[in-house]
């Protein structure tokens, strides 16, 4: 699709529809911002909000055709909710882009409301993230995809659309790679994929292979790998600043299963299907690498992604099994389907090893965060309570929904064991914890956040403002994140 700041009066945009976002009204009048719009087009909006038929009730479309006094063919006004911020302005849009795909109008504008650079950034992400559907695979013709869009602004918004294109379509690529059946992309293909990305980007890229790691020492990563016929890799893309950056260092772990099937503790097959997406982890991090490399941020940052497919082979770990992971410390596996952090805790002692001063990880780890937060709040866990209150600041700017959870060392218990230093589950009670307190025991003094993704990686039934499918979760608030060090 072809995004294009457009300074010109909305009344003359020729296009198959324009796009017009409203704040939701009471029930006596509509809220402030569109009277220019509902002026132009003979006080429709005022009308349909006071029969009751649209009052902006957040992602409601309405569709006016042939709109006198428009030049477009169409007006689509996007209700935006009571809030009406620039997270539910990027929301609204969204819905409203999918609206328009439906009925097939494909040259698009948006009007982008007050608000300065954050909101025409927000309403640059809403149109890419709402043209992207999960439809790679269908061979029919019935796809409709976003020919161009206007973006009508005014000011100084041209880098912050810009920003948003990049970062948006990096999450787009992200949601490719979650979204790829397992049959076609394995730990292998992931990191090609991921070669070839930082190839087109410039960013330096080196794979471990099973070698590489045996000679490290990584006996947890290659403990989940063992299962499998297909072998494993560890993915490490690198982001230098110019001038080589001024001394922190941030490293993005990301968890890339590229299917889970629980190993010998095997998982029921209702919803197994599903875990295509346990490698979302590592699939925000290397869209976020993408969005990186070309809005260069002045700290340096490497994203490490452990890749394995976790299956029950010959071969496979047993449950009883004791490893010896790259810090040394050795872990009693007592569910081989507890793989994501035995992975993680290789990758995050290697990330610490080369160098990375604070670390962000992300996995799509529990089914325990679900429970807790269900499918609207990514679960956050920290050992540093500054470094949370900043990631926590960039989600909030990017329209994430995060929500900080409990590492208390009361928890520890769970994890321990007589038979190694630690094991790999610890019960029902609080498990998304206990996984976290897992990891931190191998992130140690590092500033550490863990993203337990689990419940926010896909959509499992779609919303008005995404494809069901692949949500490309924490790809923006990763690159606010570097961006506003
Ligand atoms: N990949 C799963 C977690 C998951 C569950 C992701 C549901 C998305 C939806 C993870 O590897 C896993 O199996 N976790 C176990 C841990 C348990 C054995 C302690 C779980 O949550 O059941
Ligand atoms: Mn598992
Ligand atoms: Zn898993």
């Amino acid at each position: 699709m072809e995004l294009k700041l457009v300074q010109a009066p909305f009344e003359t945009v020729e296009a198959d529809a324009l796009i017009a976002v409203a704040p939701e009204g009471s029930a006596q009048a509509p809220a402030a911002g569109l009277e220019d719009v509902d002026r132009a087009c003979g006080g429709w909006i005022a009308e349909i909000h006071a029969t009751g038929e649209f009052r902006g009730k957040a992602y409601d479309a309405a569709v006016l055709h042939r709109p006198a006094g428009i030049a477009a063919r169409r007006l689509i006004v996007a209700g935006a909710g009571k809030t009406a911020n620039a997270a539910e302005i990027r929301r609204a849009v969204g819905a409203a882009i999918r609206a328009a795909k439906r009925i097939g109008a494909a040259k698009l504008a948006v009007v982008v409301p007050e608000g300065g650079a954050a909101v025409a950034q927000a309403v640059a992400e809403g149109v890419v993230l709402g043209d992207w559907d999960s439809d790679r695979y269908k061979t029919g013709n019935d796809r409709h995809p976003i020919e161009s869009c206007a973006i009508l602004a005014s000011g100084d918004v041209a880098a912050a659309i810009e920003r948003g294109r990049i970062v948006a379509e990096s999450q787009n690529f992200a949601r490719d790679l979650q979204n790829e059946p397992p049959n076609v992309l394995g730990p292998l293909a992931l990191a090609e994929r991921a070669r070839a990305m930082a190839a087109e980007q410039g960013l330096e890229c080196e794979i471990l292979d099973q070698d590489q790691m045996r000679q490290l020492g990584m006996g947890s990563l290659l403990a989940v790998a063992q299962g499998s016929v297909q072998p494993p890799a560890l993915i490490v893309l690198r982001y230098k600043p110019a001038g080589g950056g001024a001394g922190d260092h941030l490293g993005l772990v990301g968890k890339g299963v590229t299917f889970d099937t629980g190993g010998i503790s095997i998982k029921p097959s209702d919803n197994m299907d599903k875990m295509k997406y346990d490698m979302s982890g590592a699939a925000a991090m290397i869209g976020a690498m993408r969005a990186i490399a070309q809005l260069k941020p002045a700290i340096a940052v490497t994203a490490f992604a452990p890749t394995v497919e976790n299956m029950p082979g010959g071969k496979a770990q047993r449950p009883g099994d004791i490893v010896t992971s790259l810090s040394g410390k050795t872990v009693e596996v007592l569910n081989t389907d507890a793989e994501g952090r035995m992975i993680l805790n290789d990758a995050i002692t290697y990330a610490k090893r080369l160098g990375c001063t604070h670390l962000v990880d992300a996995a799509t780890l529990t089914g325990a965060i679900v429970v807790a937060l269900g499918h609207h709040y990514t679960g956050v866990f920290s050992n540093n309570g500054a470094f949370q209150d900043k990631f926590l600041a960039s989600a909030a700017r990017q329209g994430e929904k995060m929500w900080p959870m409990p590492l208390d060392d009361e928890f520890k218990d769970q994890i321990k064991t007589p038979f190694a230093d630690v094991a790999n589950v610890g019960g029902r009670a609080g498990g998304s914890i206990t996984a976290a307190l897992f990891l931190r025991e191998f992130a140690e003094d590092t500033p550490w956040i863990h993203l337990d993704i689990a419940g926010t990686a896909s959509y499992d039934d779609g919303r008005p403002f995404a494809a069901k499918g692949a949500a490309g979760v924490a790809v923006r608030s990763l690159v606010d994140l570097a961006l506003n060090w």
